[in-house]
């Protein structure tokens, strides 16, 4: 905080343009925190809001239901295979914790009392609160919480980039699923296996490799451990798909959304179970099977609202098509992107790139600063009239997903510039 001494105020936003309160503009390579899904303004979301606030803008989901709320459940049970029933939150971090609770619940309801224990992955994130922080512990967010988190069981992730010495890429890969296999096998305590679906974000920009995600969803079934799926970050089109569990060839029992899923209009999550988690749930009062959670915004109307028209405008405008193709911008940009000397690895999946800075290339040595780096590209980035967030030495591309293809390639441009322009303070220590 102390190196902030002024916050850049947002006062309006159209597009992909953020404009402050200087009237400076940035194009907002972020989605404003990887959200944002048809630019800011849209009028068709705009409008959706504004005519649900006429009629109800809130009521409790406690022995209540509304018309939207019940209307995008369907639509994302439609969407979602193999799911069965939605509970609403209003963040990913709540529907993460969510999660937990349907899955170790879940053994609870059936009588079973050894399956207590969560396995996940290193470098895995979910979320800001403390059963989200233990199950996604990044140490440099989370370390000064370390004794309060719950323990989990974590496997490490293959990455490319990354791989031990003695390896190559698909041995690692085969270790780390043999390391999960001999655990699973050793002794019947896992509840449910966690990971985010797809690619890990915050930790890292890793993509999972082919069939990564697909043989741990089949050890758990054969393990009869719980497979549960965060795909607040990647799913609704991030990655190139809908559904990334889909993609993946993967089938979780429980999955969470959240983010884009408003359009990165208003704040709503959800977390979707398959009908056997669904109904280890379902008993007479007495029997305490119920699940006391809920918030007060559960199932808000307008944020339902405008989240069922941001599917039917997926769907209308053949969104998910429209992102493969401009992906495809990212990838004309490898040649001149790896050509800038701090760059050490790129990794880009559908709208979603993060390019791995380093000092020296063969050594890997990641770049560093005594200045926060992300403040140091924030301002360089605002200078080059982009809205940029580093995590750690990676600068991560996140653009809203309906970019167009001449946006993209400007904003491209830019985060070259400002990668070039950020170089002499962040190689210097
Ligand atoms: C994969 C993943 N899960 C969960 C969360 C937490 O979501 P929220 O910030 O809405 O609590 C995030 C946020 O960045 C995320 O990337």
């Amino acid at each position: 905080m102390k190196e902030w001494d002024e916050f850049t105020k947002i006062t309006s936003a159209k597009g992909v343009w953020l404009t402050d309160s200087k009237g400076n503009k940035m194009i907002d390579a972020v989605a404003s925190m990887w959200c944002n899904v048809w630019g800011h303004s849209n009028p068709q979301l705009v409008r959706t809001i504004q005519n649900q606030s006429k009629k109800l803008q809130h009521s409790s989901m406690f022995n209540l239901t509304n018309e939207p709320a019940e209307k995008l459940a369907e639509s994302l049970v439609r969407i979602s295979p193999g799911m069965y029933k939605v509970f609403y939150s209003d963040n990913g971090s709540s529907a993460m914790e969510i999660s937990l609770k349907f899955a170790l619940q879940y053994w609870k309801n059936i009588g079973s009392k050894k399956k207590t224990k969560i396995a996940t992955v290193e470098n895995g994130y979910h979320g800001d609160t403390f059963g989200a922080m233990s199950v996604g512990y990044v140490p440099e967010f989370f370390g000064k919480f370390k004794q309060q988190l719950f323990s989990t069981i974590q496997f490490p992730v293959p990455n490319k980039y990354r791989t031990p010495k003695g390896y190559t890429v698909s041995d690692y890969q085969n270790h780390c699923l043999e390391r999960i296999e001999k655990r699973f096998a050793k002794r019947d305590d896992i509840a449910a296996f966690v990971m985010e679906s797809g690619a890990q974000m915050a930790g890292g920009v890793i993509i999972y490799p082919k069939r990564f995600q697909k043989k741990i969803s089949q050890l758990c079934k054969k393990y009869d451990v719980l497979f549960v799926l965060d795909e607040i970050a990647t799913g609704f089109g991030r990655l190139g798909s809908m559904v990334q569990y889909e993609e993946q060839q993967s089938k979780p029992d429980i999955v969470a959304y959240g983010k884009m899923l408003t359009g990165g209009y208003m704040t709503m999550a959800a977390t979707l179970a398959n009908k056997k988690i669904y109904d280890s749930f379902l008993g007479e009062f007495n029997e305490w099977r119920h699940l006391f959670h809920g918030h007060t915004y559960t199932g808000n109307p307008i944020a339902a609202a405008v989240a069922y028209e941001n599917l039917k405008m997926y769907k209308k405008n053949n969104l998910i098509n429209k992102v493969q193709k401009t992906s495809k911008i990212f990838e004309s940009f490898y040649d001149k992107i790896s050509e800038i000397d701090i760059v050490g690895d790129i990794r880009h999946k559908g709208m979603l790139m993060g390019i791995e800075l380093v000092r020296d290339k063969s050594k890997k040595t990641p770049i560093s600063s005594k200045k926060s780096i992300n403040k140091i590209f924030f301002e360089e980035g605002k200078k080059n009239g982009i809205y940029l967030r580093t995590l750690g030495n990676i600068v991560m591309l996140v653009p809203p997903l309906a970019i167009s293809e001449s946006e993209l390639d400007s904003l491209l441009n830019r985060a070259i510039s400002t990668i070039q322009s950020a170089k002499p303070m962040v190689t210097r220590i």
